[in-house]
């Protein structure tokens, strides 16, 4: 591959091999079967297979890919077998053979081995989305992709869309195998240019879903609450207000009109200076059933985030929490949401920090659809110049099991990530960030899936199944990457301490006075945040029992969030049995150098096959990136807190950065 070239990810055409080099028999009829038939096609004639429709003649085929019309079926499930040498993949809709011939291609020549018996597989969450945060004009600080760290947008450039929409040709395949159905095109945060895709730019969105539509992708679109006033030249976009509830409705009328199939609106409302209702008196209920019923005559959805809060506090007032702020808002409206509503909530209370706990908001809503929103684009897990498998972390979260029922069973309105991918030849800056982004469509479909299957299933596919040496290598950097990362970051859950602006890299208290409340509180005697019913803010008292106990009590709460509930003295005694200042100086000797292990292994790892020279020049000058940064984290957060506490480290380790 040269640079200009784009990477194949995890649909290299050798994971086709095993399909094109056989004889494929496609039933069914639809622009789906046919990018079904089209990819097998594809694949026949790389390898010398067949593709065959309709009767079969000329010998049994080894692939059978049949979709039986039932109009009154829905969803995207199939069912697959290999029975007397034929391997069979039967669905009731078009989208369900779609998936089933990605499952084929991900068992590769074992799809074609020895029968195995029927299996029914369905996706947990109906839709599971990406969300981009591309701007169609470069922001002057963001840039063209908010917190994007693989160069520029897939869609847009310069204040237009691409003339050559190829690129989103290809992730859209990678996005159907590996599950994802739904993107949005543009950043939460909606600015002059973008607020206009709504109405005369439209015609740019519907060109987007043009090309995603035959893969089962279908479109949504960020929109400003303010767009009554901004693009219609209402004086006003009270949402109680006929002329504006007119106005969303043809808005709608007209988004359908262009693109059938539109997926519906995501918002961003009263919260970092976005506008909402509540410049009108109004609730976020009122808000968002207003688009909720421009959009339900056609079937769309609004996803309205739950990421709000107040965003100018006063580090000197301890009672204003951040992380109560979703709970607060929304938890009272519970029931109070139109059915299309999809209520957007960040898996943690702050912000997509690499430790949280779980937002109590999802167990909290159960009259509400509530999505779960997680981050694949790494802004605090190492900006794609780290490895940082999150797939770990994300299955943690899924599994967990808030008021009795799992986070994921609790997601009945889908999982939400943001995306992580640009204009890169790479796709994600990092190549082995490629992973992050194909777990998530994995685990949106099952969120039982095993971090570490699927971590295999993306090396099978991306460099091939046979390679035992790389195989080991990956696991080794890749398995255990992110509690690395948590280890030479921020402490014991407290989060942030990161550059204010660009979220990069150590600065302890570079959020410490700011107005975004997240705070550390450490002092000469302690560090942490008080968030007890007993003394502090009262955060624990919006989870279900046991939670609610379970992190009030010191005793109680996991060492790894310790400090996001808890103000401690340095020498409190961890359940592991060290004390605070001891683990923190421990984890972070042990986490840099982890990190510095990474180049090692991948120093080992010889150039070839679909390892190419670029490949691993990428891996290599980004490790470096990741070593330098991981031994300024170390140097930083060690010396931070032994000028604060006084103590020194039990091993002798110099921690005052000596
Ligand atoms: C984070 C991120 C912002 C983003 C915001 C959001 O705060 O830093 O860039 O706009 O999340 O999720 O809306």
């Amino acid at each position: 591959m040269s640079e200009t070239e784009v990477h194949h990810a995890w649909l290299p055409p050798v994971a086709w091999q095993p399909i094109g080099s056989r004889r494929t028999l496609v039933v069914g009829t639809g622009p789906l079967v046919d990018t079904v038939r089209n990819e097998v096609a594809q694949a026949c004639a790389r390898y010398g297979g067949e593709v065959r429709t309709g009767q079969p003649g000329g010998g049994a085929p080894d692939l059978v890919l049949r979709t039986d019309p039932d109009p009154a079926a829905d969803g995207d499930g199939y069912e697959l077998v290999r029975a007397a040498g034929t391997t069979t993949v039967r669905s009731a809709t078009p989208a369900g053979l779609l998936y089933g011939l990605f499952h084929v291609v991900r068992l590769g020549a074992a799809a074609f081995g020895a029968d195995f018996p029927a299996r029914t597989e369905s996706p947990a969450a109906r839709r599971r989305m990406l969300d981009h945060w591309d701007n169609v004009a470069v922001h002057p600080v963001m840039g063209q992709v908010e917190r994007g760290y693989a160069g520029g947008s897939l869609f847009w450039r310069d204040g237009a869309l691409r003339e050559d929409l190829s690129r989103v040709h290809a992730y859209a395949r990678l996005l159907a195998a590996c599950g994802i159905n739904a993107v949005t095109v543009n950043n939460v945060n909606v600015h002059a240019a973008e607020a206009r895709l709504l109405t005369d730019r439209l015609a740019d969105v519907a060109a987007i879903a043009t090309v995603l539509r035959p893969y089962g992708i279908r479109v949504h679109l960020s929109v400003s609450f303010a767009a009554p006033m901004l693009v219609g030249g209402l004086p006003t976009a009270d949402p109680v207000d006929e002329g504006v509830r007119r106005w969303w409705r043809e808005a709608a009328g007209r988004v359908y009109a262009a693109i059938a199939d539109f997926g519906g609106f995501v918002v961003k409302a009263d919260s970092e200076g976005q506008p909402g209702p509540f410049g009108y008196g109004r609730s976020h209920a009122d808000g968002a059933n207003l688009l909720a019923a421009a959009l339900e005559p056609f079937g769309g959805v609004v996803h309205w985030r739950a990421f709000v809060y107040n965003h100018h506090q006063d580090w000197r007032d301890r009672a204003t929490d951040r992380a109560r702020a979703a709970y607060d808002h929304f938890v009272p409206l519970d029931g109070r949401f139109h059915a299309n509503v999809v209520l957007q909530v960040k898996y943690g209370p702050i912000d997509f920090q690499p430790r949280e706990p779980l937002s109590p908001v999802i167990a909290a809503m159960p009259a509400t659809s509530v999505a779960v929103e997680l981050q694949v684009t790494q802004e605090y897990t190492g900006q794609q110049r780290h490895v940082c498998y999150l797939a770990p972390q994300w299955s943690e979260l899924l599994r967990f099991p808030l008021a009795g029922r799992s986070v994921a069973e609790l997601a009945g309105g889908g999982l939400v990530a943001v995306s992580n991918v640009g204009d890169d030849p790479f796709w994600t800056g990092h190549p082995l960030a490629q992973a992050n982004l194909y777990a998530f469509g994995r685990l949106a479909w099952d969120p039982g899936a095993d971090p570490g299957e699927l971590l295999d299933e993306w090396i099978s596919l991306t460099f091939g199944p046979d390679d035992p040496a790389l195989r080991r290598t990956l696991h080794l950097m890749m398995d255990g990457s992110w509690r690395t990362y948590e280890r030479y970051t921020a402490p014991l859950g407290v989060g942030f301490m990161v550059h204010p602006g660009d979220h990069y890299g150590p600065a302890v208290d570079g959020y410490e006075y700011s107005r975004w409340g997240t705070y550390h509180f450490a002092d000469r005697d302690g560090v942490g945040v008080d968030r007890t019913r007993a003394s502090g803010t009262g955060f624990t008292g919006q989870y279900p029992a046991p939670w609610s106990d379970v992190y009030e009590s010191v005793w109680s709460c996991p060492d790894e969030l310790l400090l996001f509930f808890h103000h401690v003295p340095y020498g409190h005694l961890l359940r592991s049995g060290s004390t605070v200042i001891q683990h923190i100086y421990d984890t972070h000797f042990a986490g840099a150098e982890q990190a510095a292990e990474l180049v090692a292994w991948w120093r080992a790892v010889p150039v070839g096959g679909l390892v190419t020279a670029e490949l691993h020049a990428r891996v290599t000058e980004r490790l470096g990136e990741q070593v330098r940064c991981a031994r300024e984290w170390r140097d930083q957060i060690n010396a931070y807190f032994w000028r604060k506490s006084g103590v020194p480290d039990a091993h002798g380790r110099p921690v005052d950065g000596s």
